[in-house]
C-alpha cells in the first residue's frame, strides 16, 4: 500500500498553498473514505472532515451487491457504472482486508428473486427478459426449484430468479475497514461539521468548521451522502441536487448453526420491494422502506409492521428469531437515481454524492473515480455521463431543514 504526507505537512505537491491539505473530503461516510484512501495511496496529502467517520448511511444499508436484481427501466447508463464496480469488488474487499486485517463480510453468496403472486411472477419474468437483453445471467426457476435453493422460503412461492452474481458485503465492517485503511495511509480526521465552503478567485479553497476552524485545501471532495446539498457557501447552481430519500431496516438474530437463508432473498410484496440478507454472523437483515420524508429518521411502527409482515410472508420462519435492531437511514437521491461524481463548474469542488440505492455497490468505482479526477482534472469515460455538469445550473434542490 502506497503511503501519503500527512495533511498539512508543507511539502503539498500541486500548487497547494503551504499548510494546506492537497485533498479536503467532506464527508466520512463510506464514499468519502473510499476517496479519500484512494487519494492519499495517489501521493495526495489529504484530509477527512466529518464528526463521526465511518457513520451515515453505512450504518443502516444491507450491503447488497444487486447490479443484476436491482436493474431498473431508464437506468441503462448507470448499469455499465454498478457493474463495473461489482466486477471491482473481489478485488477491492481483498486490497482492504490485506491494508487492515480486517473482515468486511464479503460474501459471494448470490441473490434470489421470488414471486409470492401470478403479477409478481409476470414482473419478474419481465425482469428476467430484460436481464437477458442487457447482457446479465440470471436463471428462472419453479417455485419448487425455489424451496429446494432455500427450503425455509414460503410454500406458495410461485418462481423465482437466480442471480449468481449479487453477492453481499457488511456495510458496517467496510467502514469501520476504510476508516483504518484511511488512518494507515495518513488521512488526516478533522472529526466537526464543515459549515461552509471558501471559495477565493473563483476556485474552492477549503471549508471553515462548526467551530470556525478554517481547513485550506488545493481541491475539495463534496461527499456528504444525503446532506451534501446543505453546505454553506457554494455557489447556487451547483448545489448538488440531492434530497433524503428514508429507508427503515431491520436487523434479526438466527440462531447459531441454523441460518434461516443461504442467500439474500428479495421479492415486491404487494408493491414494496423487500429484502432478506444473511450475514455469516447470524445477523439477518431485513429492509427497507423507501419513503420521502425529508430528513426525519424516525424508526415507526407501521414501517417496522409493513417489513415483518412482508418478510413472513416470505419466509414464515422469521418470526420466531431476535429482532435485534430497527433503524432509519437516508439514501442521497438524485434527480436520475444515478450518482455525481467528479469536477464541477468551480474550480477545485469535486462532487462525490447522489449513489442513491447504490453506495456500497459503488465504493470500489467511485474511489478510483475520483482518485483519477483528482490527480488528472478529467474523469475517465466510465464515469463521464456521471458528471454533476448533466444537471446544469437549474436543479438545485431545497430541502426541509433537518430535525437533529
Ligand atoms: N439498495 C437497497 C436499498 O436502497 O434499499
Amino acid at each position: 500500500m502506497a503511503s501519503s504526507a500527512p495533511a498539512g505537512t508543507p511539502s503539498a505537491p500541486g500548487g497547494t498553498p503551504s499548510g494546506a491539505a492537497d485533498v479536503l473530503v467532506v464527508g466520512g461516510g463510506i464514499i468519502g473514505l473510499v476517496t479519500a484512501w484512494r487519494a492519499a495511496q495517489r501521493g495526495l496529502a489529504t484530509a477527512v472532515v466529518d464528526p463521526e467517520p465511518g457513520g451515515g448511511a453505512a450504518q443502516v444499508a444491507a450491503g447488497m451487491l444487486a447490479a443484476v436484481t436491482e436493474l431498473h427501466y431508464g437506468e441503462e447508463t448507470l448499469l455499465a457504472l454498478n457493474l463495473a464496480s461489482a466486477r471491482r469488488y473481489p478485488e477491492f474487499a481483498a486490497e482492504l482486508a490485506e491494508a487492515t486485517g480486517l473482515d468486511l463480510g464479503y460474501r459471494r453468496c448470490g441473490t434470489l428473486a421470488v414471486a409470492l403472486d401470478a403479477d409478481d411472477r409476470a414482473h419478474l419474468r419481465e425482469l428476467h427478459a430484460f436481464q437477458e437483453r442487457s447482457g446479465l445471467t440470471s436463471e428462472w426457476l419453479s417455485g419448487r426449484e425455489c424451496r429446494r435453493l432455500e427450503p425455509m422460503l414460503a410454500p406458495g412461492v410461485r418462481g423465482g430468479l437466480r442471480v449468481d452474481d449479487d453477492h453481499q458485503v457488511d456495510p458496517r465492517r467496510l467502514a469501520a475497514a476504510l476508516v483504518t485503511a484511511c488512518e494507515r495511509a495518513g488521512v488526516a480526521f478533522h472529526r466537526t461539521w464543515a459549515a461552509r465552503l471558501t471559495v477565493a478567485a473563483d476556485r474552492a479553497t477549503g471549508v471553515v468548521t462548526a467551530d470556525g476552524t478554517e481547513l485550506p485545501a488545493g481541491q475539495v471532495v463534496l461527499a456528504g451522502g444525503s446532506l451534501s446539498g446543505r453546505l454553506d457557501g457554494v455557489p447556487e447552481g451547483l448545489v448538488p441536487p440531492v434530497r433524503p430519500v428514508k429507508g427503515e431496516v431491520l436487523r434479526l438474530t438466527m440462531r447459531e448453526g441454523a441460518p434461516l437463508l443461504g442467500r439474500t432473498v428479495r421479492a415486491v410484496v404487494r408493491g414494496n420491494p423487500l429484502y432478506l440478507v444473511p450475514r455469516e454472523s447470524g445477523e439477518l437483515v431485513v429492509g427497507a422502506t423507501s419513503e420521502e420524508q425529508g430528513w426525519d429518521t424516525t424508526v415507526t411502527a407501521g414501517g417496522v409492521y409493513a417489513l415483518l409482515r412482508d418478510a413472513h410472508e416470505l419466509v414464515p420462519g422469521i418470526t420466531e428469531l431476535a429482532l435485534a435492531e430497527t433503524r432509519a437511514g437516508l439514501r442521497p437521491g438524485s434527480p436520475d437515481n444515478a450518482p455525481l461524481l467528479g469536477p464541477t463548474g468551480l474550480d477545485g469542488l469535486l462532487l462525490a454524492t447522489g449513489h442513491y440505492r447504490n453506495g456500497v455497490l459503488l465504493t470500489p468505482v467511485t474511489g478510483d473515480v475520483l482518485a483519477h479526477a483528482l490527480t488528472t482534472g478529467e474523469l475517465p469515460s466510465e464515469a463521464r455521463p456521471f458528471t454533476p455538469r448533466r444537471f446544469g445550473a437549474a436543479l438545485a434542490l431545497s430541502s426541509p431543514e433537518p430535525t437533529a
